[in-house]
């Protein structure tokens, strides 16, 4: 992998509050990892009218609990200038422009550009028009566009932000963020299972039973109810981390691994899912809102959060099944379920192996095996299977294999940065996976207008609604996370 990444990265949004908690803590790692070294500046933009000085003293502050010395973190400050800016006014983006060349020669850049867009997509059309007419492309090294959800509020939507962009950058060019597939133990799936002889094998409908992937949050809203009535779980999280776990538990081997291969295994995935519509969606999804509960009176319920109206219907809670056509996956349902306020934090993947051959302990309760991807809070993987209770007797008892994570794990987005910085697309979302989850995700809200799938509410600290267990009980399945 080579090291010293020479770029100028541009983020418009500079002085937001991703930029300091996630942006430039990732970059200072690559600093210090010296994937970035002396040939790389940063330009932060946005409407505030600081001064570099001032935007070195946020670089440092933001990194205070990384550094490994001050003289560190003011070297690695002093790469980053400020420019206040308004994205609408062509003048600003000619300074932007003279920065940008002073930069390239100071830095020995090599022209090569990263434009992050941490802002509303709303203005990423605009942003991006105006790169072009104002001359921020360059000729001599790459142009590189870094945008992150929201991709629009539906389809539509979606696809007429693709349409503006690709006036300015090519898909190539376009780098869209899904911060989980920057997670270690999401990195870690195609290993798994393309790595394991045993697990490529019966990785399939023929031995296992189920897959259940549970993104669960114990916060609420927080400071974002405003932005949660507008999205709702199902398209804050459903339509792009848990869409995307999806893809990559159900596709098929790629040809090889690149982003061109995987990326065509994830499309497929998306095309051959069952969709859901108003005739089956009581069978297909539990939404739920959570409520106060008298073991925890200090919590709000979600209508009596901040910005949030009293007469809610928006879903704090999504469950569901969804099935393939993919012969590989004929009748297995893969179960998904994430909501705020649920139990704890814990991002699980459980594939429960199917118990149905005649075994020679049958008379012993015997446990179904199931293997279990620990995303986070913590890295690993389990196993759960059937052992022989130590002593005279026999009997069975279940027990779990157990392997942490114990290495330096990257942040998500320090390893994206660097992929992007890289060209290395794998990580990244297409176009095409965008607009084939938006069609599942407006095919399950278009069902939700008559009601059929009415919001069921839960206490706060507990893992959704009644419904959301019964989902798998019909099936004879019952969630492994409790
Ligand atoms: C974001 C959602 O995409 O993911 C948030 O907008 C959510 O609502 C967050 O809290 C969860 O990410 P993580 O990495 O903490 O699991």
């Amino acid at each position: 992998m080579s090291k010293n990444q020479k770029t100028l990265a541009i983020i418009f949004g500079g002085t937001g509050d991703l930029a300091y908690r996630k942006l430039y803590p990732a970059l200072y790692k690559l600093y210090q990892n010296d994937y970035l070294n002396k040939n790389f500046a940063v330009i932060g933009t946005a409407r505030r009218s600081w001064t570099d000085d001032y935007y070195r003293e946020v670089i440092v502050d933001s990194i205070k609990e990384l550094k490994s010395s001050d003289e560190s973190a003011s070297e690695f400050a002093s790469h980053f200038y400020y420019l206040s800016h308004n994205i609408n006014d062509a003048e600003n983006y000619r300074e932007l422009l003279d920065l940008a060349k002073q930069l390239d020669e100071k830095y020995k850049l090599e022209g090569n550009r990263l434009f992050y867009l941490s802002v509303s997509p709303k203005l990423f059309g605009t942003i991006a028009t105006q790169l072009k007419s104002g001359n921020l492309l360059s000729d001599t090294g790459y142009n590189r566009l870094l945008i992150e959800k929201p991709f629009g509020t539906n389809l539509k939507e979606s696809n007429l932000l693709d349409r503006e962009i690709l006036k300015t950058f090519t898909e190539d060019e376009i780098y869209r963020i899904d911060h989980y597939l920057g997670k270690e133990m999401i990195q870690a799936i195609p290993m798994l299972r393309f790595g394991n002889p045993l697990l490529k094998k019966i990785w399939n409908h023929h031995y296992i039973s189920n897959i259940q992937v549970t993104l669960a949050e114990d916060i609420g809203v927080e400071d974002r109810g405003g932005y949660y009535e507008q999205s709702g779980a199902l398209r804050d999280m459903v339509q792009n981390h848990i869409l995307q776990v999806v893809s990559l538990m159900l596709m098929d081997e790629p040809d090889c691994y690149d982003s061109q291969c995987v990326c065509r295994e994830k499309i497929t995935v998306l095309k051959e899912l069952v969709s859901i519509n108003e005739d089956n969606i009581s069978e297909h999804i539990v939404r739920g809102q959570y409520i106060e509960s008298a073991d925890y009176p200090e919590l709000m319920a979600y209508r009596s959060e901040n910005e949030v109206s009293t007469d809610s219907e928006v879903e704090t809670f999504v469950a569901g099944k969804f099935l393939s056509k993919n012969k590989n996956w004929k009748d297995t349902p893969l179960y998904f379920r994430t909501g705020k306020r649920m139990k704890g934090k814990n991002t699980q993947i459980d594939i429960v192996f199917k118990k149905d051959l005649p075994l020679l302990f049958d008379d012993l309760e015997l446990s179904k095996n199931v293997l279990s991807i620990h995303i986070g809070p913590e890295e690993g993987i389990s196993f759960k299977m059937n052992d022989k209770k130590a002593g005279m007797l026999l009997d069975s008892e279940a027990i779990r294999l157990k392997y942490k994570e114990e290495g330096k794990i990257p942040d998500d987005y320090e390893r994206l940065l660097l992929n992007a910085l890289e060209a290395n697309k794998t990580s990244f979302v297409h176009a095409e996976e965008v607009s084939e989850s938006w069609k599942h995700i407006d095919a399950i809200r278009a069902a939700w207008k008559d009601n059929k799938n009415p919001i069921e509410f839960y206490p706060v600290m507990t893992n959704g609604p009644k419904k959301a267990f019964e989902l798998l009980e019909k099936n004879g399945h019952e969630w492994i996370w409790d």
